[in-house]
């Protein structure tokens, strides 16, 4: 048997077990703040979910899907991202009588990449849609409400917020006339993927990460030359909102998406210090991902953050409570050391009980785990009707009875 995790999914213990949840716990609380509600979809879907709604040529679809023909022979995909299923959800659970939605989730993704720092198999998301306005006022209060929780989690200094506009879909099939007419004439240079992105789909050609490719695409026609006037004028609205919030951004109009569901907003919160794997917030706006699922119309924009790449950018482990140590001298001590623990427990405190060994192997213990104080039980205190309480700081020790235990220990808590 291989007991070794199966590459690009790891074991999250411990310390990073907390930093994962402080990012969700904070990106939560801030989320409920903004009217955002919980909604947890299914880990996994039917395959055509994803398929034809992230983009049939898109990297995600074609080459990174966990898919598998269950039992009952129907194709399922391992969800690679959230956004999909939420629309999913919007139609088949008829949520779009109470537009708007706005919804908040967390949970684990599967996407077959290959692992490095920040790239995993499995990693998790934390991510919001709001699904019914097609403003830019929209997209500027998901953009503000990511901020927000980067602020909450001491990352502003850390991160830069990137924005660019794909335009709408007539600007969109304008500008694939141009790219294509421009790649054309480079054909012959260009990577194989990115011939047959010609032929399937120009505007990811911008995308690749193919040397050659990236030096035909920096001289390429700019986007926004290619804007109509409806593009134009919504990207000057999420500008303008910004601005007015002061929130900093950097315009990138180099800055495309993975998955092809984007129109107009096109955003990502990198950092440079997670190596290549920059983004740790995306999303933008997905105005036509319902109606090509066969629901009503209905515009969305969002995002969504790597909890590992935020994790890994908090500083240090997040300050544990250090605990009460129960220690029983001898054999008498051990019955009334579980009982006390669990009233103390039921009070509130965090209390450690070893298991087994002297009172030496267990003060060892108690000081590994950083304890606030000892509680020593021991037969002579016992018959008072008291216990010893030492600051593990101090060193002091009091005889305490153990009717008043749990209010002397108020202290240390
Ligand atoms: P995405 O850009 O594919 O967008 O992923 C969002 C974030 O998930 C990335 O910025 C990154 O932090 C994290 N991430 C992606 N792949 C991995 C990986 N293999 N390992 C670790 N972290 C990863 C979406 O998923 C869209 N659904 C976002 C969205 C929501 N757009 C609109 N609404």
């Amino acid at each position: 048997m291989r007991l070794q995790p199966v590459r690009g999914t790891r074991d999250i213990l411990a310390d990073e077990a907390a930093r994962h949840r402080r990012v969700m716990e904070t990106a939560r609380g801030v989320a409920l703040r903004y009217g955002y509600a919980e909604i947890s979809t299914p880990i996994f879907e039917f395959t055509e979910v994803f398929q034809r709604t992230l983009g049939e040529t898109s990297d995600v679809v074609t080459k990174e899907m966990y898919t598998f023909v269950d039992r009952g022979g129907d194709s399922i995909t391992l969800r690679p991202e959230g956004t999909a299923g939420v629309a999913r959800a919007l139609i088949s659970g008829g949520l779009s009588q109470n537009l708007p939605l706005k919804c908040y989730y967390e949970g684990p993704m599967f996407r077959y990449e290959r692992p490095q720092k920040g790239r995993y198999r499995q990693f998790h998301q934390i991510g919001v849609e709001l699904l019914g306005p097609g403003d830019p006022h929209a997209d500027v209060e998901v953009i503000v409400l990511a901020a927000h929780i980067l602020e909450e989690l001491g990352l502003t200094g850390k991160t830069v917020l990137e924005l660019n506009s794909l335009g709408d879909s007539e600007s969109r099939s304008r500008y694939g006339d141009v790219l294509v007419s421009y790649f054309r004439d480079h054909e012959s240079a260009l990577s194989h993927d990115s011939k047959v992105r010609l032929e399937r789909n120009p505007l990811r050609i911008l995308d690749s990460k193919d040397e050659g490719d990236r030096k035909i695409v920096a001289n390429a026609p700019l986007f926004e030359e290619s804007f109509n006037q409806a593009s134009t004028d919504f990207f000057a609205g999420v500008c303008a909102g910004l601005d007015s919030l002061e929130v900093a951004y950097k315009v990138n109009r180099r800055l495309v998406r993975g998955l092809d569901y984007y129109c107009h907003t096109a955003f990502e919160f990198v950092t440079n210090e997670l190596g290549a794997q920059g983004a740790v917030i995306a999303g933008g706006r997905y105005d036509g991902l319902v109606e090509i699922m066969g629901g009503q119309p209905t515009p969305g924009t969002g995002w969504a953050g790597g909890i590992e790449r935020l994790a890994l950018l908090l500083d240090g482990a997040p300050a544990a409570r250090r605990p009460i140590a129960i220690i029983p001298v001898g054999e008498a001590g051990e019955e009334p050391a579980t009982r006390i623990a669990n009233e103390l427990r039921h009070a509130g405190y965090t209390v450690e009980l070893g298991y087994r060994g002297n009172v030496g192997r267990r003060m060892k213990r108690a000081n590994k785990l950083n304890a606030r104080a000892a509680v020593f039980l021991g037969e002579d205190e016992l018959a008072r009707g008291e216990a010893k309480v030492r600051d593990l700081d101090s060193g002091e020790e009091v005889d305490v009875s153990l009717s008043g235990l749990a209010r002397a220990l108020e202290k240390y808590r």
